[in-house]
C-alpha cells in the first residue's frame, strides 16, 4: 500500500513529525541516507521507535519516491542550506508534475522564495515549512507556518492540520502563510520575538538575583505566579521549571551552566531583514547582541575587573516582583509589536497579504513563544487588520499607560545600580522615540545637508519638495539626490 506522505531525514524532528503524522492515522515512508555514521539511521527506526507502524523504510531515493500516493507530498527535515538544494536536485529525477516538496526545516526565507520560483518551473509544489516547538513539539503537536506554492495547500492541509497543536478553542496552530518565503519568513520572525523574549525573562532573572538578591526558589516561584497571570506562556513556565531543578548532588543546575549563549542564526536573520526593510527591531537586535557580548566570557571579565562596581538592592522584594512584572509585560508589547511591524511591512513589498491576526493565532500553541497574550493580538489584527501598529490599538494603548510607571523605575533603578537591561531599556527609548512628534532628526537632516548636499524637506513647504542651503557661503547650488533606504 502507498504511503500518504514521505519524510526524509531522521534526525530528532524528523524522526517526530513521521511518528506524529502515523499517530495521527497517516501511513509514512521515511528515507534516511545510509552513508557514514548514518548508515543503520532507518533500520534502527524502523526497527525501534517505529516499530509494528504504518511506515516503509528507505535509503534508496527511487523506491522511497514509488512508494508514494500521488501528487507525492515529499518533507525534508534536513539541515538548512546547501544541503537542501542538493535532495532537491536528487529527487527531481523520481518526481512527476504536481508533485509536492515540503521544507520543514529552519531555511532562509529567501531560499524558498527562490526555491518556490524554480521548482514551479518544473511544476513542482514547493511549500517552505516553518515548524517551531522543538523535539517535543514536533512528536505532540508543532505549530506549523507554511507558505510557499498555494497549489500544494489543498494535499497537504489534511495532514498539517491534523498533526498540528491545538489551541485553546480546538483550532489548529496552522494555516496558509502566503506565497514564496511567506511561511519562512513569519517562522524567522517568530524566532527573533523567541530570542527577544530568551533575552528579556534572562534580565528579570539577572535583576533579582542581582539587584534583589532572590533565590532560586524564590525566582522559580515568581515565574510560576506570573504564568498564572498576562505573562502565561511556556517560556515563562519553563523558567520557573529550571530555576528550581537540581542536579542529582543537591545543586542548582542553573548555577553551573556557564553564560555563554549559543545561537544558529534565525535571531540574526531577523535583524537583517529588519534593516533591509527599515522597520525597527531594536528590542531583538539587542537580543542577538547580547548573545554576542555574552560569548565573550574572557574580554567581559578582563573588563569587570577594570571598572569594578557594587550591586545595590534598590527595591524591596514584593514591590520588585510587581515592577518586574509589568516591565517584562510592556518590553514584550515593544517587542511583538516591531516584529508584527516587519511582517507588515515585508508582507507590503513582497504583496504576500499576510493575515497577521491569522499567525498570531497560529502561535498560540505548539511553538515556543506560544503564550495567552497572543489572543489579544490576535483580535487586534483581527478587529483592525490594517491597524498601523500594534501599540495604538486602543487595548495595548491603555495596557502599556497603565504599565510605563513600573517600566520606567526598573530602567531606572538597573542603570543606576548597574545591572545589565538592555532589552528592558531598548523598549523603553523606541517607544519613547515612537511617541515623540517632534524627533531631533531635523539635526541630522541639516548635518547630511550641510557637508553633503543631501537635501531635506521643510515643515513650512509641502512635503516632498527637497530643499538645500549653501551652509557657509562657499557651496554651489548642486544638491545630491535624495535617497531612503
Ligand atoms: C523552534 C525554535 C527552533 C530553534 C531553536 C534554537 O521554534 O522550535 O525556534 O527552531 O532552532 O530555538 O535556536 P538558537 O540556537 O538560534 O537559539
Amino acid at each position: 500500500m502507498k504511503s500518504d506522505i514521505g519524510m526524509i531525514g531522521l534526525a530528532v524532528m524528523g524522526e517526530n513529525l513521521a511518528l506524529n503524522m502515523e499517530r495521527n492515522g497517516f501511513r509514512v515512508s521515511v528515507y534516511n541516507r545510509a552513508e557514514g555514521a548514518e548508515v543503520h539511521v532507518v533500520k534502527n527506526f524502523i526497527e525501534g521507535r517505529g516499530a509494528n507502524k504504518n511506515f516503509q523504510g528507505f535509503t534508496d531515493l527511487k523506491a522511497f519516491a514509488d512508494s508514494l500516493e500521488k501528487p507525492r507530498k515529499i518533507m525534508m527535515m534536513i539541515r538548512a542550506g546547501k544541503a537542501v538544494d542538493m535532495v532537491i536536485q536528487s529527487l527531481l529525477p523520481y518526481l512527476e508534475a504536481g508533485d509536492i516538496i515540503i521544507d520543514g526545516g529552519n531555511s532562509n526565507w529567501e531560499d524558498s522564495q527562490r526555491r518556490t520560483a524554480l521548482l514551479s518551473e518544473n511544476n513542482i509544489h514547493f511549500v517552505g515549512a516553518g515548524i517551531s516547538g522543538g523535539e517535543e513539539g514536533a512528536l505532540n503537536g508543532p505549530s506549523i507556518m507554511p507558505g510557499g506554492d498555494i497549489e500544494a495547500w489543498t494535499h497537504i492541509a489534511p495532514i498539517f492540520t491534523k498533526i498540528a497543536a491545538k489551541a485553546e478553542d480546538g483550532t489548529p496552530c496552522c494555516n496558509w502563510i502566503g506565497t514564496g518565503g511567506a511561511g519562512h519568513f513569519v517562522k524567522m520572525v517568530h524566532n527573533g520575538i523567541e530570542y527577544g523574549d530568551m533575552q528579556l525573562i534572562s534580565e528579570v532573572y539577572g535583576i533579582m538575583k542581582n539587584q534583589g538578591s532572590f533565590t532560586n526558589e524564590e525566582m522559580s516561584q515568581v515565574f510560576r505566579q506570573w504564568n498564572k497571570g498576562k505573562l502565561n506562556s511556556y517560556l515563562i513556565e519553563i523558567t520557573s521549571a529550571i530555576l528550581a531543578h537540581r542536579t542529582e548532588q543537591g545543586a542548582y543546575l542553573i548555577d553551573l551552566i556557564l553564560d555563554k549563549a549559543g545561537q544558529k542564526g534565525t535571531g540574526k536573520w531577523s535583524v537583517i531583514n529588519s534593516l533591509e526593510y527599515g522597520s525597527p527591531l531594536n528590542l531583538i537586535a539587542t537580543a542577538v547582541y547580547e548573545r554576542s557580548l555574552s560569548s565573550r566570557k574572557e574580554l567581559r571579565i578582563q573588563a569587570s575587573k577594570a571598572f569594578p562596581r557594587p550591586l545595590t538592592l534598590t527595591t524591596e522584594k514584593e514591590t520588585l516582583v510587581a515592577q518586574l512584572e509589568a516591565c517584562l509585560y510592556a518590553s514584550k508589547l515593544v517587542s511583538y509589536a516591531q516584529g508584527f511591524a516587519l511582517m507588515k511591512e515585508a508582507s507590503e513589498q513582497n504583496q504576500w497579504n499576510l493575515n497577521l491576526s491569522a499567525i498570531a493565532k497560529v502561535w498560540r500553541g505548539g511553538c515556543i513563544i506560544r503564550s495567552a497574550f497572543l489572543n489579544e493580538i490576535a483580535q487586534a489584527y483581527k478587529s483592525s487588520p490594517t491597524l498601523p501598529h500594534l501599540l495604538l490599538h486602543p487595548y495595548f494603548q491603555k495596557e502599556i499607560t497603565a504599565l510605563l510607571p513600573a517600566w520606567k523605575q526598573v530602567v531606572a533603578d538597573a542603570t543606576l545600580g548597574g545591572v545589565p537591561a538592555q532589552a528592558f531599556s531598548t523598549a523603553l527609548h523606541y517607544f519613547y522615540s515612537l511617541t515623540t512628534e517632534n524627533l531631533p532628526a531635523n539635526m541630522i537632516q541639516a548635518q547630511r545637508d550641510y557637508f553633503g548636499a543631501h537635501t531635506f524637506e521643510r515643515i513650512d513647504q509641502p512635503a516632498g519638495v527637497f530643499f538645500h542651503e549653501d551652509w557657509t557661503g562657499k557651496g554651489g547650488n548642486t544638491s545630491s539626490t535624495t535617497y531612503n533606504v
